[in-house]
């Protein structure tokens, strides 16, 4: 009781605050988001996203490079496929030579020891930008479940260490886990979008892989923001249909379902500190109005607070540059 207890004595020096400080970030607390796009030479600013970019595959190599120099050792590759390789069923996901298997053989070439991470949704590969098989404007799950059980195997196959469906169909960690352990892919691990919720903040995103939906949204299947007790159900389901790894997406707007999940499971918890929270950083920084480096820790260092043990980011870079 004060003046017995004096909480500032803990905040009066930077050694002190340093010595009891809870909460610590580290470049193996990151997942660092890469969009890959066709082409040579191709190095493309996201107009939504400054300071990140599309690569061509022959890009990959000194990128991530630069990141394991920097101890960053875990990768999550996206694809931006061209319009003509389109279709409803996401034919070209499965495609052996397809982009996302190129990119993944490129990581793996250039440095071995580069965790690879792979997103598995239809989205980037449909015709209507729906992350699943669409019939009379409805998105058909089991279906979806199919392709993306295919999808995660063909990855698998390429080299990638874990698959990421982040569609939110019912029940395709199972299908998924199945359809691995079947081809022999048994040390191939699942991170879940568990809680993945029906946001706003991925339109940058969607602009950098030009896959928002041609039709309605996506809240048949991803989550509604309301909703706090359907984020556990989901999260317990994957778990017991073989995730590995559970996450909650987006980041800030939903640190309380961090916290909530990480009381709740015995899993690893990954966060994804999502486009839109990283477009609205660097625009308020732009005008001046913040200060982008620290507002970005404070951000990074909240999320881990609230029980992330994984951070993917497109900070982790910047991040990671500050830390050291
Ligand atoms: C695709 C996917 C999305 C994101 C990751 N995987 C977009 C969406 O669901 O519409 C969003 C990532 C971000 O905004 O940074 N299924």
């Amino acid at each position: 009781m004060y003046p017995i207890i004096r909480n500032r004595r803990l905040r009066a020096s930077a050694a002190m605050r340093n010595l009891v400080r809870e909460t610590i970030l580290t470049p193996h607390d990151f997942l660092v988001p890469l969009f890959v796009t066709e082409g040579k030479g191709v190095r493309e600013e996201i107009p939504s996203m400054p300071g990140y970019y599309r690569l061509s595959l022959d890009q990959l190599a000194a990128e991530v490079n630069e990141l394991w120099n920097m101890n960053l050792q875990a990768v999550l590759l996206f694809v931006k496929v061209p319009d003509n390789l389109k279709d409803n069923e996401g034919t070209e996901a499965l495609n052996p030579d397809g982009l996302m298997q190129r990119a993944i053989k490129e990581v793996k070439n250039a440095q071995p020891g580069m965790l690879v991470m792979t997103d598995v949704a239809l989205d980037p590969f449909s015709s209507y930008g729906h992350d699943g098989i669409v019939a009379d404007g409805k998105i058909l799950n089991d279906e979806t479940n199919e392709v993306l059980a295919a999808m995660s195997v063909s990855h698998a196959a390429a080299g990638a260490d874990v698959v990421a469906p982040s569609d939110m169909m019912d029940g395709r960690i199972l299908s998924i886990r199945e359809a691995l352990e079947d081809e022999g892919f048994i040390d191939t691990a699942i991170m879940s979008y568990s809680a993945k919720y029906a946001s706003s903040f991925y339109g940058p995103f969607r602009d950098a892989l030009d896959s928002a939906p041609g039709f309605g949204d996506k809240k048949t299947y991803q989550m509604d923001p309301a909703n706090r007790f359907e984020a556990i159900k989901e999260t317990q389901m994957d778990i017991d249909e073989g995730a590995d790894i559970v996450m909650v997406k987006p980041g800030l707007a939903y640190l309380d379902i961090v916290r909530e999940i990480r009381n709740e499971v015995d899993v690893p918890v990954a966060v994804y500190q999502v486009s839109g929270e990283y477009a609205m950083l660097k625009a308020a920084a732009a005008q001046g109005w913040l200060d982008h480096d620290a507002v970005m820790l404070e951000q990074l260092t909240s999320i881990k607070r609230a029980g992330a043990n994984i951070i993917a980011s497109y900070f982790a870079k910047e991040a990671v540059r500050l830390l050291s």
